[in-house]
């Protein structure tokens, strides 16, 4: 069995589908496990940047084929927008994706109550306004419609106004907010049965029959482990499970078939929406990471918060999802700090906490140490070695403190700015 996982370790952003994209040279199929279009993927190839919200980044090899697993909530028009598009690049994207026919599809009232909740809750969890949660949430009530619907024009209708009687009552009654006509959603519907038919097929069997023929497969997981809503920082995460226990759900697959767990770190840690975030620097330094990293949301646009690699969170994350190793992102952006902090543990009244407590985290002070940074310019480094010395003691105290091996470094978004670490 040749199955690979990679998981965001923090709050999302860790620069994912460039890690992706590089793994994807010994895959022949990448498939998404969870999540939707609040997830923004940007992978640079020879110098053009391409932003992914729905279709795996591993599209772009030309020779690999693609998932949408059935534990996604798919906008069927930004789908078949992002397909559209690379198919005018070039891509034959429709011949080489294939779509779940169990994946839920986000409605537009999905993304309207999504709105409407945010504008109604007191505390803001700082959406994407994607539709997700209410789309998860319809998944769980079992009112929602899934892409293998689609085909059956009867039943499909019934279902859809069925739904829509629940939704046009909320959205009018509770959230004072415009209803939908069954004709529009209809609409949608008819227009993603005819573009994208041929594309849903039962991906569980697809990725079952294509280890049985010896493929290799590289799941893709969206937002990171501190946005797991089971694991996270409940509320503010999102509704799904990017860790491990996702990646089984949202494809089929079962535990023995994964033999590797890649843990994606970003160098320093960024989180966006609200909620807490210990080691969040909102002074200078964390502006000038921000500047640096270009931290902002590739979905939302909006200013990531920026602050200091937090090793308790790193070890929680490891724990949780099994990590097998670690790769490094955005190494380049702490160039030119004199100094590095680093968050190694806590204290909350003056005790230590060895954890990441995902309940009390307002409450607690991380406790830093500080290393050298180095001044000399790193993103045109292709080897480890020529790495200055302060950077590798860097990635040497980071791989000590979480205890996992730190294999791949990355100093730059092109794919060519990625190393192995010797
Ligand atoms: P939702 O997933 O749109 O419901 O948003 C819930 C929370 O997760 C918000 O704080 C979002 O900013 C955050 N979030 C969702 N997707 C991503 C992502 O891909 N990267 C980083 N944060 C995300």
């Amino acid at each position: 069995m040749s199955c690979s996982v990679a998981i965001g370790t923090q709050w999302g952003d860790e620069g994912k589908a460039k890690m992706i994209d590089y793994f994807t040279k010994d895959a022949d199929i990448v498939v998404r496990y969870q999540g939707g279009a609040n997830a923004g993927h940007t992978v640079v190839v020879n110098g053009k940047k391409y932003v992914f919200h729905l279709v795996p980044s591993g599209i772009l090899h030309k020779d690999k084929h693609c998932v949408v697993g059935n534990g996604l909530v798919l906008d069927p028009v930004q789908l078949m927008e992002e397909v559209e598009s690379l198919e005018l690049e070039g891509l034959d994207a429709k011949k080489r994706l294939f779509i779940s026919d169990a994946v839920h599809l986000i409605l537009p009232y999905h993304k309207a109550l999504d709105a409407a909740m945010e504008e109604f809750r007191s505390q803001k969890i700082g959406t994407t306004n994607r539709g997700i949660g209410p789309c998860y949430a319809d998944k769980c009530l079992r009112t929602g419609i899934r892409a293998g619907d689609i085909f059956n024009e009867d039943t499909l209708k019934e279902r859809v106004a069925s739904a829509l009687k629940m939704k046009n009552l909320e959205l009018e009654k509770v959230y004072n907010k415009p209803p939908f006509t069954l004709e529009e959603i209809m609409d949608i519907l008819t227009v993603f049965r005819k573009k994208a038919g041929k594309m849903i097929i039962n991906t569980q069997n697809y990725l079952h029959q294509s280890l049985k023929e010896n493929k290799k497969i590289l799941l893709e997981g969206a937002q990171g482990y501190a946005l797991d809503i089971d694991h996270g920082t409940y509320p503010y995460v999102t509704s799904s499970n990017p860790t491990i226990g996702g990646a089984l759900l949202g494809t089929g697959l079962n535990s023995f078939h994964i033999n590797e767990v890649i843990g994606i770190a970003k160098a320093y840690v960024t989180r966006v929406g609200e909620g807490p975030f210990p080691t969040e620097d909102t002074g200078d330094d964390g502006d000038r990471l921000r500047v640096n990293g270009k931290e902002f949301g590739s979905t939302t646009g909006r200013p990531r918060r920026c602050g200091w690699f937090d090793v308790e969170l790193l070890k929680q994350s490891a724990r949780i999802n099994g990590l097998t190793s670690i790769s490094l992102t955005k190494l380049d952006v702490l160039t030119g700090f004199g100094k590095i902090k680093v968050a190694v543990g806590y204290e909350k009244k003056g005790k230590k906490i060895d954890y990441f407590p995902s309940a009390e985290l307002g409450t607690i002070k991380p406790v830093y140490e500080e290393l050298d940074g180095w001044e000399e310019d790193i993103d045109r480094v292709m080897n480890y070695e020529d790495l200055p010395s302060a950077a590798r003691d860097y990635i040497d105290f980071l791989e000590k403190a979480v205890g996992v091996k730190i294999t791949v470094v990355s100093v730059g978004p092109g794919r060519e700015s990625t190393f192995l670490r010797g």
